[in-house]
């Protein structure tokens, strides 16, 4: 471990001197089991089986190394006693848990290392009054998931390292509250998923350590909140392209690291919008052949060893480029024969030519027959050349472990991939069942793609065997229902895409042969209720996406069996009303889409069931054309966002006890801007959120000019409402930025009636 908190004994020991007149006599106690510097104000109790943090450590100690003790808990306000701590080392301590507020008082720590422990979580408050802290270690321990806020508290922190954790996906704002956080360490996890308000509030971000992931395509939207980031490392991630729409742009990314990844191919316009790239490390990836890169002009270092790079005269564009733009590359090339082993930087374009000779002609067809459809040609490559099983017309790539025959007109699932195969990608087949057993063994499969292959039916045990299976994907097939028998034999999956299929219902029987079922996604079916049981038994389902179903009604207790869910998507669906009694049982829903249904009103306490955890609420788009004053009554300090947006409403209720609300969008609304708005006014200007993101999150904007009869301020001269406004009130409709800015145009007289 680098740092300054890993002091040596070697160095300790010989420090062991009198006492320095400045440490005072009450401090000049050191408990046995320790070794006290006192003069350096450091105590050291090493592997001593401690349970506790000992007594008698001298108050002022500064430095505190309890590395391979037995803690196992960490009690609240542990450390109480030692105000001046700056260093606290509790590696290999066993730690299982971190109390709420166990680190209260510590106002001076500057690092806490609490690698190699046994934290699965944190709770919210557990780095609480740690104000002064730069560096935050969190290394291998169990971590699977983070809280938004968890790291609230740290605004002094600067590098945070969750490396080597078990960490799955990201909520949206997880590292919210860390304005001076550089590095960020998110290496050797399982991430899959990032929200993409993941990296939000990140300003200082400099470095992001995101290799040896399970990422399945560049996280580009999300990585690109991250503005500042210099330094970007994406290596050992099995996505296989890297394109424009992946949405990647980093004004000030000098270095990008995708090495050892799996990727095939990449657009030429993949990082046009990070201009001053310099340094991109494509290493070891299955590469034949490298467009020249548009965008990042400043480019001056191509890492392309390790590649199949293909020295035809397909690569004259990547050679003439790298020339121009003086770009140093280390490739070489796997064929034609003659140029096999070259360096790319040695040869000229006229040294790559397409196949003249009929001898370069064969050698070219036959790389191609190993090598896949589509295109992206490397077949095989055993590390010493050797070839691996792979059925034919398929890919089988042994580095990455990726095997697949995309878009082969298949009509029968192909078999004898290799054994190690971790993500096996079958889409655009035609395989109307999917028979028993069809994936033979692959009892290392993560990833199974099967999207768009027309299929109708997954036969009982269709899955049987797949052990490690925790991504399947069905998506766009034409699915109706699927039986638990279908799904026994993948007792780990995940992750259910099957979004655009025919359900009519949620699946729910067969859900129960999914235990550990962490997200469903059934968004574009044709599912028009819930039901009691169509959840039951996905005790673990934390996200839950029906949008744009056809769902008219939620049955009371059609949600309730999952205890866990987090996200809860109906958007877009016929819901008349807020499903309000179905969401009883929900105590740890953070996000409610309701947009795109016609609610039109909100009843009073119309979300009071998850007001003690809701973060997010859409309800925009849903015809809105009255709010009760109590209808967010319930939704407590935890609401964070409030999507209004694009409603029918005329007035709206203040909202006095969303304290911690960071953005509201009320635009496209016809507000009437008369008394009945006052306090919704007197609100928005009492209203101070974080103050830094207020400006930026406060999206109220004017509507488009609103008819004639509302915008003439002539008093008394307009047709209809134009005589009760006031001069003035103009800047009112649509409750634009001026209205919030400038005072209330209304003079509101006395007997004007005030909702809420
Ligand atoms: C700690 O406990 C282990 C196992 O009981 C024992 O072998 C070891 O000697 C103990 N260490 C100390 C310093 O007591
Ligand atoms: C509601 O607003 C959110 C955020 O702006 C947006 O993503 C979503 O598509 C909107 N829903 C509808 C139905 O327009
Ligand atoms: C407002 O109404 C008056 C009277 O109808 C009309 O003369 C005037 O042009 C109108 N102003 C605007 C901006 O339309």
């Amino acid at each position: 471990m680098e740092g300054p908190q890993s002091v040596s004994l070697v160095l300790l020991l010989p420090l062991l001197l009198p006492l320095g007149p400045a440490w005072p006599v009450a401090a000049q106690r050191c408990p046995p089991t320790c070794v006290c510097d006192n003069p350096r104000r450091h105590v050291a109790c090493w592997h001593q089986n401690l349970t506790e943090v000992p007594d008698a450590v001298p108050e002022l100690t500064q430095r505190l190394d309890l590395q391979g003790n037995l803690l196992k808990v960490i009690p609240p306000a542990a450390f109480r006693d030692l105000p001046y701590l700056t260093h606290l080392d509790l590696r290999h301590c066993q730690v299982e848990l971190v109390a709420e507020g166990a680190f209260r008082g510590l106002g001076r720590l500057q690092i806490l290392n609490l690698a190699s422990n046994r934290l699965s979580s944190l709770p919210q408050e557990a780095l609480d009054g740690l104000g002064s802290l730069q560096r935050l270690d969190l290394e291998r321990n169990v971590l699977e998931e983070l809280r938004p806020g968890t790291f609230g508290a740290l605004g002094a922190l600067t590098t945070l390292n969750l490396a080597h954790n078990a960490l799955v996906y990201l909520p949206a704002m997880t590292f919210q509250g860390l304005p001076r956080a550089r590095w960020l360490r998110l290496s050797h996890n399982a991430l899959s998923v990032l929200d993409p308000e993941a990296l939000a509030g990140l300003p200082a971000l400099r470095r992001l350590s995101l290799q040896h992931n399970e990422l399945q395509a560049l996280p580009g939207l999300a990585l690109s909140q991250a503005r500042a980031l210099a330094r970007l490392e994406l290596g050992h991630n099995p996505f296989t392209y890297v394109g424009e729409e992946d949405g990647l742009a980093l004004p000030g990314l000098r270095e990008l690291t995708l090495e050892h990844g799996a990727l095939q191919a990449l657009d030429a316009r993949a990082f046009a919008r990070c201009p001053r790239l310099h340094t991109l490390d494509l290493r070891g990836n299955q590469l034949d052949t490298v467009p020249p890169l548009q965008g990042p002009g400043q480019l001056r270092r191509l890492r392309l060893h390790g590649n199949p790079l293909w020295c035809g005269c397909r690569a004259r564009p990547l050679l003439e480029w790298l020339a121009r733009a003086r770009v140093h590359s280390d490739g070489a090339c796997r064929g034609p024969r003659r140029l096999g082993g070259e360096a790319l930087d040695a040869l000229r374009p006229s040294d790559l030519r397409c196949p003249g000779g009929a001898e370069e002609e064969e050698e070219l067809a036959a790389a191609w027959a190993r090598t896949p459809p589509g295109g992206l040609g490397h077949g095989e490559d055993g590390a010493d050349g050797t070839a691996v099983p792979c059925p034919p017309g398929c890919v089988c790539a042994s580095e990455s472990r990726h095997s697949g025959c995309e878009s082969r007109g298949l009509r029968a699932v192909p078999r004898g991939f290799p054994s190690h195969t971790q993500l096996l990608d079958l889409r655009r087949n035609h395989f109307p069942s999917v028979p028993r057993a069809a994936f033979p063994g692959l009892g290392g499969l993560v990833s199974l793609h099967l999207q768009h292959c027309g299929i109708a039916e997954l036969e009982a045990g269709a899955l049987a065997g797949l052990a490690s299976l925790i991504y399947l994907y069905l998506s766009d097939n034409r699915l109706a229902g699927l039986s638990a028998a279908a799904l026994e034999g993948a007792p780990r999956l995940a992750y259910l895409y099957l979004e655009r299929n025919r359900f009519q219902r949620v699946p729910g029987t067969a859900l129960r042969a999914l235990p550990g079922l962490f997200s469903l996604h059934l968004q574009h079916n044709a599912v028009e209720r819930l039901e009691p049981g169509d959840l039951a038994g996905s005790q673990a389902l934390r996200w839950l996406y029906l949008s744009a179903n056809r769902i008219s009604h939620v049955s009371p207790g059609a949600i309730g069996p999952a205890p866990d869910l987090e996200k809860l998507y109906l958007d877009r669906n016929q819901l008349q009303g807020v499903p309000t009694v179905a969401l009883e049982g929900l105590p740890t829903l953070l996000e409610l889409q309701l947009s795109g249904n016609p609610l039109r009103a909100l009843p009073d306490g119309a979300f009071r069931p998850v007001g003690g955890s809701l973060q997010h609420l859409f309800l925009n788009s849903s015809g809105l054309e009255q709010i009760s004053p109590r209808a967010f009554s319930g939704l407590g300090p935890w609401l964070q966002s409030l999507h209004l947006q694009k409603n029918q409403l005329q007035a709206m209720p203040a909202l006095p006890h969303l304290s911690q609300l960071e953005l509201i969008d009320l635009s496209g609304n016809p507000f009437h801007c008369d008394c009945q708005l006052l306090p919704l006014h007197r609100w928005v200007l009492s209203w101070n959120p974080h103050p830094s993101w207020a400006q930026q999150l406060l999206s109220i904007e004017p509507l488009p000019p609103p008819p004639m009869r509302q915008l003439n301020t002539s008093r008394g001269e307009g047709p209809a409402r134009a005589s009760d406004r006031p001069p003035g009130s103009r800047k009112c409709m649509g409750l634009g930025v001026d209205f919030f800015g400038a005072g209330f145009p209304h003079p509101c007289s006395g007997n004007a009636v005030l909702p809420g």
